[in-house]
């Protein structure tokens, strides 16, 4: 998604500009530009491409010398990627850049048509400069103020009035936007690894909030411009999480995080060997009535729920629905009073997450967001709340927050257990030994399963599409497979049902086609292994994941490639059979010629619709 930055202070603004933006790269983006106040005038300069591409052009032709400015990825949204539709855009008076969707823009435009009004571009953001230099009164605020009350639909907005050079302006709706302050200097940008390298400390921008930054700091007011006091918060992300640290990917770097990162997350919810969530609001006697849970996300987010799915039902004998939040929330689902909806997602931004848990909020339901971005919208409107402490995961494809969002369920799933008197003390002391023992249990798959994996890569490389198959909860964790590696191969895949296969989809399977096949629940082991020999004499080449337990069990030569993986708790086994998949992804990404950390047409944080 769109990344926008901002400065005012004493430094080179370009520079800043650029180098803010180089932190957001792992959004997405298309094109990039900044606009910085210079010689009494907004100069402008933006290009279709990469950071890269913006920095040649300002080598070329001069970078912009001044200490006011704004800056922009853009990831297209309406009109295609162009130097004419990138940001920042103008009226005569005003320069903004945007992020987020405005829905009445048509409208919008076809007033100022009607008022002589010519665009240059196809985007809504440059019906949002024209209106603000149509509106333009000479006072920004009152401006901004009205023009908000005149637009639909998400925004983050930075704004540089002409007459007003010594400051920038900021002003979100449902879009994500941070102010830092350093000493003598402010910022804005969409998240907080773009302002890092030069403050810690930032405010939150809330819905409607306005801010107007100028060297002397940064001053808010509400939607009637009333003045706001705001919390100044500390990030307690430091520059070195947010850099790759030696490893030529953010992708394979996090994935090297995750036995930490699992250690982080679950150890302060840990007390006397039993979960201990009551400080999220999570106690017995709170979730001991609910009868039904329902679990909403997107894409990796929604897997880590596929498997937590399996995971209550079996522990707490409670149902659990999964939904995709962009089904659910225009589904008219069927969620009353008293139920339990939780909402999982890395950035807590993610707009049809949001939407789904407002809609869950407004049939009654108790919400419980399972976040990861400290502060984020998701984190602050649920009822409950429990940060998965991945840290920053800057590439785009989610390893490290995927298996904290598991863990996370685990420890939630083990206390519902609790509460429903469905597992004993004893056995849930067990259950969260057992979970104590993954960050080791992760360390030595990385450790001794990366060159198996990067083998194996070698022989997907040439593949046009993949199965990924699996029982239960191996069929939930392949869900997760299929989805990185063709998000960063760019192979098609897609995971099933091993059981299912005989019922249509077989009927792909050839030479052509190989199959990973997950194989680490030693009960249904035989029914897998009759799936895989069935694909098998149909031609496929067999990519066999499973545990050592479960290769005793398996016949000789029924797989081509085997990775094998130490034996868990059957039920956390997700947790260290998803680390193989991840990185024969990456390895797959990297021997196709992919940059794995930015997967072509992919946002990290997908803020619009
Ligand atoms: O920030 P969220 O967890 O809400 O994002 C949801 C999905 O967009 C995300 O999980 C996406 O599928 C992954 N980046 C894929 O690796």
């Amino acid at each position: 998604m769109c990344g926008i930055v901002g400065y005012v202070g004493p430094k080179d603004c370009s520079e800043v500009l650029v180098s803010a933006l180089s932190k957001l790269e792992y959004r997405g983006y298309d094109s990039a530009g900044i606009a910085v106040f210079s010689d009494n005038e907004i100069k402008t300069v933006k290009t279709k491409g990469k950071l890269k591409d913006l920095e040649d052009k300002l080598s070329i032709i001069g970078s912009p010398e001044g200490n006011v400015g704004i800056g922009h990825t853009r990831w297209a949204t309406h009109g295609e990627p162009s130097d004419v539709n990138s940001h920042p855009h103008s009226g005569a008076r005003v320069t903004i850049v945007h992020n987020g969707i405005i829905e009445n823009y048509i409208e919008l435009k076809e007033f100022l048509v009607s008022k002589g009004r010519e665009f240059l571009s196809d985007t809504d953001t440059e019906v949002v400069a024209q209106l603000l230099d149509y509106s333009y009164n000479g006072n920004p605020l009152e401006t901004i103020d009205n023009v908000m009350a005149e637009l639909k639909g998400s925004f983050a907005l930075g704004i540089m009035f002409r007459d007003f050079p010594d400051r920038i302006f900021a002003v979100r709706r449902e879009s994500p936007l941070i102010v830092g302050v350093g000493e003598g200097e402010c910022f804005i940008a969409s998240d907080v690894p773009a302002i890092l390298q030069y403050t810690r400390d930032y405010y939150l921008l809330d819905h409607d909030e306005i801010a107007t930054l100028t060297r002397e700091g940064v001053s808010f007011v509400d939607e009637h411009l009333e003045p706001l006091e705001k919390e100044l918060k500390t990030a307690d992300w430091d520059m070195e999480s947010a850099e790759k640290g030696g490893y030529p990917h953010f992708m394979i770097k996090e994935i090297n995080e995750q036995p930490n990162a699992i250690r982080t997350t679950i150890m302060p919810r840990i007390k006397n060997g039993l979960p201990c969530l009551d400080e999220y609001g999570i106690t017995i006697d709170k979730i001991k009535d609910f009868n039904s849970v329902t679990i909403v996300a997107c894409g990796t987010a929604m897997h880590a729920g596929m498997v937590g799915k399996y995971v209550i039902e079996d522990l707490a004998r409670v149902p659990v629905n999964v939904d995709i939040a962009s089904e659910f929330r225009y589904r008219n689902p069927i969620i009353n009073k008293g139920d339990l909806v939780i909402i999982v997602s890395q950035s807590g931004e993610t707009a049809d997450s949001l939407a789904a848990m407002r809609l869950a909020k407004k049939k009654g339901a108790t919400t419980l967001a399972i976040v990861n971005a400290k502060g984020s919208s998701i984190a602050r409107e649920a009822d409950m709340l429990i940060y998965t402490l991945a840290g920053p995961e800057i590439a785009v494809a989610s390893t490290k927050a995927y298996i904290t969002q598991l863990s996370v369920i685990y420890l939630f799933a083990f206390e519902l257990a609790l509460a429903k008197e469905t597992i004993s003390e004893a056995e849930c002391k067990r259950l969260v030994s057992a979970l104590m023992k993954m960050p080791e249990a992760v360390q030595y798959v990385i450790d001794h399963c990366e060159e198996d994996c990067k083998f194996v890569a070698t022989k997907l490389v040439a593949a046009e599409s993949l199965l990924y198959i699996g029982r239960g909860l191996d069929y939930a964790l392949s869900m997760e497979g299929s989805l990185k590696l063709k998000e960063v191969s760019y192979i098609h895949s897609e995971s099933y049902a091993a059981g299912e296969l005989k019922h249509g989809t077989i009927s792909l399977i050839d030479e052509n086609m190989p199959v990973i096949a997950v194989a680490t629940q030693t009960d249904i082991i035989p029914k897998t292994i009759s799936n895989i020999v069935e694909v098998k004499s149909r031609g496929a080449s067999i990519i066999l994941v499973c545990t050592d337990a479960c290769a005793r069990g398996l016949k000789e030569g029924i797989a081509d490639y085997v990775i094998e993986i130490p034996h868990t708790d059957e039920l956390l086994m997700p947790i260290t059979a998803v680390v193989p998949l991840q990185i024969l992804a990456y390895y797959t990404a990297i021997n196709r010629g992919n940059d794995p950390d930015k997967p072509r047409n992919l946002a990290k944080s997908v803020t619009v619709e």
